[in-house]
């Protein structure tokens, strides 16, 4: 039976450590790090999403800045308002959440982040600077993969990492920091051919689909570490629902040698990296 790789308690682990950085610079003098979150319309997931990001920022010190905008707003307005935090000295981190609403265009609007401040890393600055190896902002949902994956072998030299999702905020990030930990990288997606035999090449196998119990233990190579950062909301027998991953949880554990649940495994990991990105940017900013 495979290893359980804890989310929720690498994320505590990683909260704690955020918060006595915080504390630390506080009791320097010197003002908390911000973290500005801004929320277009009503969607329902983005707003659980961003309730759980603020109440963390404030829970290791930090300022949290939140701007909730209506599902009306211009997009010429959202780009006023990420220039105005742009030009904010007590902002160090932005966020904007996503999806926007329709009609936007948030590359547009990403782009218009201050790639200094852009804690999700998904600038085109950041992407480039990830993908040469010069210092970044790094995507968080990725960085969380590679600390679990980490916690399961502390090395990943040499691993083949078979990842499935070419996403930008998840796929095409993992990759080049498994490359960057020297893994042996194949991205595979929706038109890969005999994707079961691809996936159990793998040493590691990061599931990023979107679609709820898709890799099932004909993918999973014996012994693999298996990352599973899907979250599906599915009904169940007795009307209501659960969340699920990507994974078939029970069928892939059976034959990993390690294996994230869901809930509890990425999940928790993306915003204990989010908090560790502001804090970083505050640092490179000068604080
Ligand atoms: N929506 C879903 N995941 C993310 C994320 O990591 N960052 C932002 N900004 N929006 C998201």
């Amino acid at each position: 039976m495979a290893v359980i790789l804890d989310g929720k308690l690498l994320a505590a682990e990683l909260r704690e450590d955020i918060k006595a950085r915080v504390a630390a610079i506080c009791a320097a003098g010197r003002r908390a790090p911000g973290l500005a979150v801004v929320l277009v319309g009503g969607d329902p997931a983005s707003h659980v999403y961003v309730a759980a990001k603020v109440k963390q920022t404030e829970a290791v010190g930090m300022r949290s800045i939140e701007h909730r905008l209506p599902e009306t707003t211009r997009e010429a307005e959202l780009l006023a308002l990420v220039a105005r935090l742009n030009a904010d000295p007590a902002v160090d981190g932005i966020l904007v959440q996503l999806p926007l609403p329709k009609g936007m265009d948030s590359s547009r609007v990403i782009e218009a982040i201050d790639p200094a401040k852009d804690v999700d890393g998904f600038h085109p600055i950041n992407v480039g600077r990830l993908s040469t190896g010069l210092p970044a902002l790094v995507p968080c949902t990725p960085r969380g993969c590679v600390m679990l994956a980490r916690r399961a072998v502390a090395d990943l030299t040499g691993l083949h990492a078979v990842i499935v999702g070419r996403s930008n905020i998840v796929g095409k990030p993992v990759a080049q920091l498994l490359l960057a930990e020297n893994c042996t990288v194949t991205i595979a997606h929706s038109r890969t051919r005999d994707l079961p035999a691809v996936c159990r090449a793998g040493d590691i196998l990061v599931a990023a689909v979107g679609r709820p119990r898709m890799l099932g233990a004909e993918h999973v190579r014996p012994g693999a570490i298996v990352i599973d950062v899907g979250i599906n909301r599915v009904p169940t027998a007795d009307g209501r629902s659960r969340l699920v991953g990507d994974v078939d949880y029970d069928a892939a554990a059976a034959v990993a040698g390690a294996i994230t649940p869901v809930p509890g495994g990425v999940g928790p990991m993306t915003i204990a990296c989010l908090l560790d990105n502001t804090v970083l940017a505050y640092e490179r900013r000068g604080g």
